[in-house]
């Protein structure tokens, strides 16, 4: 059969609907992004309205509103009845500001953070040089923690990435056989927050640079744990880490260089009395690098927003505990695309 031939028949054959799809994603991302940034979720919790209700709650304009809405229905994210637009149960859950449930402080750094970003990852490729405007002596986080209005907005973005994973970790490793806890580069406490409510038991806290004290505090207050959780202040490049019976690093290790992960284990070791545990999380890619699709683009989201950060195996990981002297290494499947890894001292 001639090339000619063969090219008519595949294209006969095989639709390129997938990859055309996958490369206009951006559309229907945007689309929702926009969506949360204008709080038309938290407006929809209130009361249904009709389309130029809506329109006019949100500020629209009258060209694009109804496509945008009706295109919210087609993605799934709203449903329209009689004319009426109303959230749906996933969005009513998830998208509602008013719920604690919510987790648009996540979609809300993406669209301000993330999305400008990712248009130079040919950039990033090209000069394996972050695209975040850090300068070459800086990390993320003097950047991010720039002023407390964007530490705060950082902050809070984590919790809403982290609570569901939080809520795992409570369920899935063997809390009653140890008795304090901290959690390593904690931010708002999420982590510690949820721990402390699943085991009345533990005693400890949140480890985290000095500035992040202030909506430590407050988030911890607010749930009523203050008598059971503090907050350890400290910088872990240049430091050691506090002393508990387990410790967390969830969300940290990915953020730096291999050195620097190396260290940063070494130092959990030392930290660690004899028969202590540390636990590590992130959505670390599967062993063979071909299914984890989360995890591998969250690697090169460090690519563009770290100076050497890199997501990883739990392979890798483990072989990286076993180097600082951890034993009994175990991974488990968190949810979603996260796994963690627990090794004992
Ligand atoms: C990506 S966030 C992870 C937050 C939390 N562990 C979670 O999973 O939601 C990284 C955290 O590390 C903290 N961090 C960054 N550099 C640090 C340093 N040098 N010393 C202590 N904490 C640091 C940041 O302030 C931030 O709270």
């Amino acid at each position: 059969m001639g090339a000619t031939t063969k090219n008519t028949t595949d294209i006969a054959e095989l639709s390129p609907e997938r990859i055309v799809q996958l490369g206009l994603g951006f559309c229907a991302s945007k689309t929702l992004l926009s969506a949360v940034e204008l709080d038309l979720f938290t407006e929809l919790a209130a009361s249904p309205l009709e389309t130029e209700a809506l329109r006019q709650r949100l500020g629209l304009h009258q060209r694009g509103a109804r496509d945008f809405f009706d295109a919210l229905v087609a993605l799934g994210v709203l449903e329209r009845r009689d004319g009426i637009y109303f959230n749906t149960h996933e969005t009513a859950l998830y998208l509602d500001r008013n719920k604690p449930s919510y987790v648009g402080k996540m979609l809300q750094l993406a669209n301000t953070l993330l999305y400008p970003t990712w248009g130079s990852l040919t950039r990033a490729l090209q000069t394996g040089k972050p695209q975040n405007g850090i300068k070459d002596s800086e990390d993320l986080f003097d950047t991010a923690y720039s002023d407390p209005a964007s530490m705060a907005q950082y902050a809070e973005a984590m919790t809403s990435a982290s609570l569901p994973i939080a809520r795992a970790l409570g369920q899935r490793f063997r809390w009653v056989d140890y008795g304090t806890f901290v959690d390593i580069g904690t931010a708002e406490g999420a982590v510690p927050v949820e721990i402390g409510h699943a085991h009345s038991h533990l005693t400890g806290g949140g480890f985290d640079l000095p500035s992040v004290r202030s909506v430590f505090e407050a988030y911890v207050q607010r749930h009523k744990l203050e008598d059971r959780l503090r907050f350890y202040p400290g910088d872990f490049l240049s430091q050691p880490l506090p002393s508990a019976d387990v410790l967390v690093m969830g969300h940290i290790l990915h953020n730096w260089n291999l050195q620097v992960k190396r260290d940063l284990l070494a130092k959990a070791y030392t930290a660690l009395p004899k028969g202590g545990a540390l636990i590590t999380y992130d959505q670390m890619i599967d062993d063979e690098r071909r299914e984890n699709a989360a995890g591998l683009l969250m690697s090169l989201n460090m690519l563009m927003r770290t100076q050497g950060g890199f997501d990883y195996t739990a392979a890798d990981c483990i072989a990286w505990m076993r180097e600082a002297g951890f034993t009994e290494l175990s991974r488990e499947r968190l949810g979603g695309s996260y796994s963690m890894v627990v090794g004992i001292k």
